[in-house]
């Protein structure tokens, strides 16, 4: 079979995919991007794309025969998951031995299923953190670029006074603030003036309907709607699904040649073929993206990849937690799934956190408080390629996340304190407090000046780059992707002007 040939493939849509291709299509580049889920752009037979996430179907989840959310238990009861059939769903689990690892599945990546935070570092982090980036250039042009172009809002002030479905997070900071924290607003992707028309009931609800983590039908701006419409509107980009890119290799001629397996709705491979292309832009994030590059550098493929590639890994510090709260502290039956604030602790030197007032939407008043934190913790992962299963499989241990709990018990003991309140103990399984065996944010495995030049360029191979968030060395001290859309702007805008693709 003759390899197809196109300009350039970019691997993965999610944010650094979503950029490249639009990127690429701008300046006349023809595109081919590479998808691994599904479009999630037409209705099923209920009418609507996206299941609820109260009652979860196939759609929910990437191949698995149950469900299996981040807040597996409520009461110590097995009543959130369901058994559903093997499907290409939308949220995927990724487990490693230490640590599972949440990711999107489909057209649009991570912000199909994500909970839209949209939040550009502090900028004195992120210059420790990527300190060979020019912070005038990001935080003057590409961190702005970013926000517009992902429609980045924030909630009214007035409507989030007054609205029942914000009574949980007014709840949260009133006790941060009797232990002397200072909370602050956290802008979103999802569309507020949507929202405050689900409420009026003048639009169909979506946030305000419990969707979120399988995908909101209505309201939240993801990448579909933003930069992958417009590369798809160039004309120049064509975007290939359930489309896996399995290995890469090199032709004598210099161009990177695919081995993509292509695959029905039941998961079952039903062609694999190749594809050629003169520029590679990978952005299957930061699980996807480090294990072709390991794969292809320990197999002998791309053997000068930098000894770099699989270091540096880890999930942002991410513990989630809740709070039980007096009866006369109800937090609300009615509750968005988007949040909009968090107790912002960065800045304290023994223990920073940055800790979001997450929603636990169930329709019930449950006088839970729930917490994503956000934890600085020095511990980093590496991922080793096992050749019996051809796979990347990451190095992380449990007791690596004990930095981020000891963090977060110390700013959430500090609101039990001064509130005469306790910890949950039946949300995720094994009596525990503090859920520190999954996160949200992977981030690293092949780290910008490391692995990469300083825009991303692999080391050791012309014409082939990374994009997406395993560029970030595994903590940037938000959610993470305004940095992963910034950065990737940054490199696309060298990379046109300088390397010559066509
Ligand atoms: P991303 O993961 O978005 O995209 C990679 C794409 O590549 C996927 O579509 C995948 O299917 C595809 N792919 C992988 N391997 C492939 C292969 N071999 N071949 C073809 N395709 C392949 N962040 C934030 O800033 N604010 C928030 O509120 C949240 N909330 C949140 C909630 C939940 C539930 C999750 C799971 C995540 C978040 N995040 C978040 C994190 C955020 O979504 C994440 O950081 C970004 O999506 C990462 O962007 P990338 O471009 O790196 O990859």
């Amino acid at each position: 079979e003759p390899a197809g040939y196109v300009p350039a493939v970019v691997v993965g849509s999610g944010y650094g995919g979503a950029v490249a291709a639009l990127r690429l299509a701008e300046a006349g580049v023809s595109t081919l991007v590479l998808e691994m889920g599904r479009a999630w752009d037409a209705p099923s037979s209920d009418g609507k794309v996206f299941c609820s996430t109260a009652s979860p179907d196939r759609r929910s989840m990437w191949f698995r025969t149950r469900t299996a959310a981040p807040l597996a238990s409520f009461l110590w009861l097995d009543v959130v998951n369901r058994d559903i059939s093997p499907y290409p769903g939308v949220l995927d689990r990724v487990d490693h031995p230490g640590m599972s690892v949440y990711v999107g599945r489909g057209v649009g990546g991570g912000s199909l299923v994500n909970g839209g935070m949209a939040v550009t570092p502090d900028r004195a982090y992120f210059r420790e953190v990527l300190p060979q980036v020019d912070a005038d250039a990001m935080y003057g042009t590409w961190f702005p670029l970013a926000n517009r172009m992902l429609g980045v809002n924030t909630v009214a002030p007035d409507w989030f006074e007054s609205t029942e479905w914000y009574q949980f997070t007014r709840v949260s900071r009133a006790q941060a603030a009797r232990a002397g924290l200072a909370t602050t607003f956290v802008p979103n992707v999802y569309d507020f003036g949507h929202m405050q028309r689900e409420a009026a009931g003048t639009a169909t609800k979506s946030a305000l309907a419990q969707e979120v983590i399988y995908g909101n039908n209505f309201g939240k701006r993801s990448l579909d709607r933003t930069y992958l419409a417009a590369a798809l509107g160039t004309g120049k980009v064509t975007i290939e699904t359930l489309s896996r890119v399995r290995a890469i290799r090199r032709d004598p001629d210099g161009s990177y040649v695919l081995t993509v397996a292509q695959t029905d709705l039941t998961g079952a491979v039903v062609a694999t073929r190749e594809v050629g292309c003169g520029a590679l832009f990978l952005a299957a994030g930061s699980l996807g993206t480090t294990e072709l590059l390991l794969r292809a550098r320990e197999t002998g493929a791309l053997p000068d990849l930098s000894p770099a590639v699989g270091k540096g890994w880890a999930g942002n510090g991410n513990i989630m937690l809740g709070r039980a709260n007096h009866l006369w502290n109800p937090t609300g039956a009615r509750q968005s799934t988007i949040p909009v604030m968090g107790i912002n602790d960065w800045n304290n030197a023994a223990n920073p956190v940055f800790a979001e007032i997450a929603p636990l939407p169930i329709g019930l008043e449950t006088w839970v408080s729930l917490y994503l934190a956000i934890t600085r913790n020095p511990e980093r992962g590496t991922f080793v390629y096992d050749p019996a299963t051809d796979a990347a499989v990451l190095n992380w241990s449990r007791s690596q996340n004990q930095p981020s709990v000891a963090a977060a018990k110390s700013l959430f003991d500090r609101v039990n304190r001064a509130n005469a309140t306790i910890y949950r103990y039946d949300l995720f399984g094994g009596n525990r407090v503090f859920a520190d065996d999954f996160c949200y944010h992977p981030l690293g495995g092949c780290v910008l000046g490391s692995a990469t030049d300083a825009y991303g360029r692999a080391n050791g191979y012309d014409g082939l780059y990374v994009v997406d968030g395993s560029l970030v060395p595994g903590s940037i001290g938000v959610n993470p992707f305004v940095t992963i859309t910034a950065l990737a702007e940054r490199t696309m805008a060298r990379v046109l002007a300088q390397d010559g693709i066509t």
